[in-house]
């Protein structure tokens, strides 16, 4: 298994906390492709990012272009119900509308000849069996009037298919699917081979006419998307809570979709949940829904992967005119005064990037077994507790999740194998606000903390996996999630910028949002981005030009890559040594001005034979041990573990029973094996187990060999 930057090594990410939080109880807790740019770059990358289905795409897309030939002929008297295209609010004009897609390895769908446009979900929330049971209706837009619509699904139970002509022409900026009243007719479907990573195809006929499709489903418990809680598991204790976390490929585990990041629908839904608990959708409410049910649209067409649900006891606290926190009752206080920065977080990314385009942005809190740090869900993020310090130390989270509004969200990766155009862009973007917010040395650190970290993946992956354009085709795409997408990823922008100054390189990342909004772009767009726009461009004396085809296809960073440096490290690098040797005790050390990530730093920095007894002096002094910063508290439970300081077990089992962020438990648990305390790895874990999500006790079985 890669090794991943939520799966984490020691690594403790992008934090910014100060030491001094208060101590705290977590217990309770695609597009203008040009081609004639195109075709220069190495066809051995194209047939990399293909993948083993190359030969297979390139009978089907001849065949295609054949029937598309038969199509065009046919344009001008089809009717097509669908009024497709990207409704954007505001003054801010819509993006391109998706061309042909790149083949998605993770998916069965095959938009090139059926494509979702619009979707209505009515989902019915049964905690007591743990499933959803609903209806989704799809508005398609057929261009090979043979072929069958193709859904992803995984593990859901189909009760029925209709297909029907829809009454009126469906506008996606207007649409409401969930109730749609058609002339339905049974249709004939057949599910495709399960694959252990995918999932199995639904395959649903449709004869000429039809354009709108309705599936009866139900999802299994075991939804690799969604986690049901019961009330122990959250913070106030008083309702269950289920929350839904769709990327990468997990959203056809609770409705049948397409689900590739290549392609975008808009959808509208009604939720119908138990009284008194609310149900939120990352999308907006709709306000005229029936007593007992909650009705959302989004009106923007988004990836399935951005498709997301939360049932719990929630309240919400508004921040500013456009943003604002849902979290349980007990949480909901500190929540607000933790993301009280978040619309001073807006105005200046909407300095460098263009306009906000989704209207709201909102942040809820969920328990503390999310799988993640943050969720980049669209108007509504979705967060762990954990960066709850108590003093904001931790808000590089929301930065980075909020920049997703443009990298990710706006501008998606086509494939899972473009990741880092998603999540590199956005750590690149996450540190602008942080420099912007709290000043530049604050980003640099975290911009060495960052380094750190890819210089520790470096050392684990194998060469291929090195790259930012990876080849992820037979893997499961979390695999491919490291901090090479991360932080190569935002070290290749940050070489851009140093290459060509601000004053030339914001300009063309804010023309990059603009051209592919709304869009999936690929790693071969972007290379011809940069050629369009930066060709001509001078570097900076002293620099050379960004040798881009080493970045993307090379294991590695290029030996010109930029250096991060940090001068608030440097007083920590020159302390380290006296300490390890004795002369300085942890007594002495001047601590009082530390920020978190110094606090990190120096921790980072600690030899593997650093003596027990200095640990255990540095404890004493500084309770370590019950940091509020967790960032802080994790690193300092794994260097205890790797140290045999048995003080801290306790504490170690406290966490791992109440915390589910896989990037922090994952290092704990295999410290546990290090040590070789696996007996006390797998006794924890059986305890443990059943609170984790789906994805974090995936990971753990591998790691453990349980399950
Ligand atoms: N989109 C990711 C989370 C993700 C990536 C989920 C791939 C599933 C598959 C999110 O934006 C993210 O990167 N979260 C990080 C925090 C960030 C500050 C690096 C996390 O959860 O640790
Ligand atoms: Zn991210």
């Amino acid at each position: 298994m890669l090794s991943s930057k939520k799966d984490g090594g020691a690594a403790a990410n992008s934090s910014n906390a100060r030491s001094d939080g208060h101590p705290q109880d977590f217990s309770s807790l695609f597009s203008r492709l040009d081609h004639q740019r195109a075709i220069t770059i190495k066809t051995t990358a194209i047939d990399g990012l293909l993948g083993r289905r190359y030969s297979d795409r390139v009978l089907r897309a001849l065949s295609l272009f054949l029937l598309l030939v038969v199509a065009c002929h046919r344009a001008a008297t089809d009717h097509t119900a669908v009024t497709p295209g990207p409704v954007t609010p505001g003054p801010v004009a819509p993006g391109p509308v998706a061309m042909q897609s790149p083949p998605d390895p993770h998916s069965f769908a095959r938009p090139d000849e059926v494509r979702v446009r619009h979707f209505g979900l009515q989902l019915e929330v049964d905690f007591d069996a743990r499933t959803l049971t609903g209806v989704i209706t799809l508005a398609v837009q057929r261009a090979d009037k043979g072929a069958p619509l193709v859904l992803d699904t995984r593990a859901l139970t189909i009760d029925s298919v209709e297909v029907a002509h829809a009454p009126a022409p469906i506008d996606a900026s207007t649409a409401r699917l969930a109730t749609l009243d058609a002339p339905w007719q049974t249709a004939a479907w057949r599910m495709g081979t399960a694959d252990a990573d995918l999932g199995a195809a639904l395959i649903i006929e449709m004869t000429a006419d039809v354009d709108v499709v309705r599936v009866r489903y139900r999802t299994a418990p075991s939804a690799s998307g969604l986690q049901w809680l019961t009330p122990a598991q959250t913070a106030d204790g008083v309702a269950p809570f289920l929350y839904s976390q769709s990327q990468a490929i997990h959203a056809r585990s609770w409705f049948p979709c397409q689900d590739s990041p290549g392609i975008r629908t808009s959808y509208d839904a009604e939720i119908r949940v138990p009284a008194p608990l609310r149900a939120l959708m990352a999308a907006d409410p709709i306000p005229d829904a029936p007593a007992g049910v909650a009705a959302f649209a989004m009106r923007q067409p988004i990836p399935a992967y951005l498709v997301a649900l939360a049932v719990g006891h929630l309240e919400f606290a508004a921040l500013g005119e456009r943003t604002g926190v849902w979290a349980e009752p007990s949480v909901l206080p500190r929540a607000a005064h933790e993301f009280a920065d978040i619309e001073r977080m807006m105005l200046a990314i909407e300095g460098l990037y263009g306009p906000y385009r989704w209207g709201r942005y909102d942040v809820l809190v969920l328990p503390p077994a999310f799988p993640f740090g943050g969720m980049e869900n669209p108007k509504l993020t979705f967060a762990t507790p954990t960066i709850i310090a108590g003093d904001r130390s931790l808000v590089s989270l929301i930065a980075h999740e909020l920049a997703h509004s443009w990298s990710g969200n706006l501008v998606t990766n086509a494939t899972w194998a473009d990741l880092w155009l998603n999540e590199g862009f956005t750590v690149y973007l996450e540190r602008r606000i942080i420099e912007a917010l709290f000043g530049r040395e604050r980003a640099d650190m975290d911009a060495v903390l960052g380094r750190q970290d890819l210089a520790e993946a470096l050392g684990e992956l194998a060469p291929d996996d090195q790259r930012l354009r990876l080849d992820l085709a037979g893997r499961d795409p979390d695999v491919g999630l490291s901090d090479v997408a991360y932080e190569k990823g935002a070290l290749l922008l940050r070489a851009f910028e140093e290459t060509y100054g601000r004053a030339v390189f914001d300009p063309v990342l804010l023309a990059w949002f603009d051209r592919h909004a709304f869009g999936s772009v690929t790693t071969v767009q972007f290379e011809a981005f940069v050629a369009e726009h930066l060709q001509d461009a001078t570097p900076l004396p002293g620099r050379n030009a960004v040798d881009l085809s080493a970045w993307l296809d090379a294991p590695g960073v290029p030996t010109d890559a930029p250096v991060p440096k940090a001068e608030a490290f440097a007083r920590i690098d020159a302390v380290i040594p006296q300490f390890v040797a004795g002369t300085v005790p942890a007594a002495a050390l001047a601590t009082d001005t530390w920020s978190a990530q110094q606090w990190l730093h120096f921790l980072r920095a600690l030899p593997r034979d650093t003596e027990l007894a200095r640990l255990r002096a540095l404890d004493t002094r500084f309770g370590l041990g019950t940091s509020g910063n967790i960032e802080i508290l994790a690193l300092w439970l794994e260097i205890g573990v790797r140290h045999g300081y048995r003080e801290l077990d306790s504490a170690l089992e406290q966490f791992l029973l109440t915390i589910g962020r896989r990037k922090f438990v994952v290092p704990l648990y295999r410290g546990l094996l290090d040590a070789g305390r696996g007996d006390d790895a797998r006794r924890i874990f059986a305890r443990a187990r059943p609170g984790y999500h789906p994805i974090t006790q995936g990971s753990l079985d591998a790691l453990l060999g349980g399950g």
